[in-house]
């Protein structure tokens, strides 16, 4: 089967969710936010903003206020974690990437999505872990944490559709294969 640079890169990804201290350096950064600026958007319209969190204070924050959040759903899933002490929802990574967009668009969250692939793909060439991470785009919009968040440089007319983590892996895991699975490819000739 042919392959190559790129498509190794992808079919390697995985996502990590166990860090080390290491902080991912200010260049390593700054190329997977430009990463993330290429991602195809539509109309060209590039309405989405991506905020870096690399203080680890601010961040052990943001989970606090994203559990006070969680401490007020009717989802009892939620409930439990945002009861939960030793819960953090980006993992205790070094650097959090929070990507927002204006609702305005129906592809408002599709955009970030593309967004924060191009980064997931970037952290990942440059020996970097990534991780999806979705308890903001749930809570953005409780009073206290848009607050918060609005210190942190995300836009008050965005919504949260994604974040980031990265950092380097505690551990390096043995790759899980990924099987396609059986039905969810067809093609006509
Ligand atoms: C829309 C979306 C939301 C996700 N939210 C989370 C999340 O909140 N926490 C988490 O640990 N992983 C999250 N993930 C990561 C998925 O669990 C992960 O991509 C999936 O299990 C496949 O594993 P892989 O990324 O290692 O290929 C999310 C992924 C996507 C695309």
């Amino acid at each position: 089967m042919k392959t190559n640079e790129i498509l190794e890169n992808i079919r390697t990804r995985h996502s990590i969710r166990s860090y080390n201290e290491k902080q991912v350096s200010k260049e390593d950064l700054q190329m997977i936010l430009e990463a993330g600026t290429y991602a195809p958007n539509g109309m060209g319209l590039r309405t989405w903003h991506f905020s870096a969190i690399q203080n680890a204070q601010k961040l052990e924050e943001l989970n606090e206020q994203i559990k006070r959040a969680f401490t007020k759903s009717n989802n009892s899933f939620e409930k439990e974690r945002g009861h939960d002490q030793s819960y953090c929802c980006y993992y205790h990574a070094p650097t959090l990437i929070i990507v927002s967009n204006e609702p305005t668009y129906w592809w408002s969250g599709m955009d970030c999505a593309c967004a924060i692939e191009n980064m997931y793909l970037a952290a990942h060439s440059l020996g970097i872990g990534a991780c999806w991470i979705n308890q903001l785009g749930i809570t953005s919009n409780d009073p206290e944490v848009r607050k918060f968040i609005s210190s942190l440089g995300v836009p008050d007319n965005h919504r949260v559709y994604g974040c980031l983590a990265l950092g380097y892996a505690k551990e390096n895991l043995p790759l899980k294969e990924k099987k396609i699975k059986e039905g969810i490819i067809n093609i006509v000739e």
